[in-house]
């Protein structure tokens, strides 16, 4: 598998709503960033990760897509 793509050097504010679904770009090629556009579906290797917000809050979506804790922003993108 090839390295995702790094799709920005800074993370995307994001205000989520308690509740609904998001699909999180895993491979760094969507041009709706953070999210998935489709884009990963040509090459196979990705899937977007999906997940629920469990509250409505304000978080830092990561577009480096190097981060461990996938889908928000660990502060991978500063050592890029
Ligand atoms: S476009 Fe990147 S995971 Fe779908």
């Amino acid at each position: 598998m090839k390295s995702p793509k790094i799709a920005g050097t800074s993370p995307i504010k994001v205000e989520l709503e308690k509740g609904k679904r998001y699909a999180w770009c895993t491979c760094g090629e969507s041009t709706n960033q953070p999210f998935c556009d489709g884009k990963h579906k040509p090459a196979g290797e990705y899937s977007p990760l999906v997940f629920v917000a469990e509250e409505s809050k304000t978080v830092h979506l990561c577009t480096c897509k190097q981060t461990k804790n996938p889908g928000f922003c660990d502060g991978a993108h500063k050592s890029l």
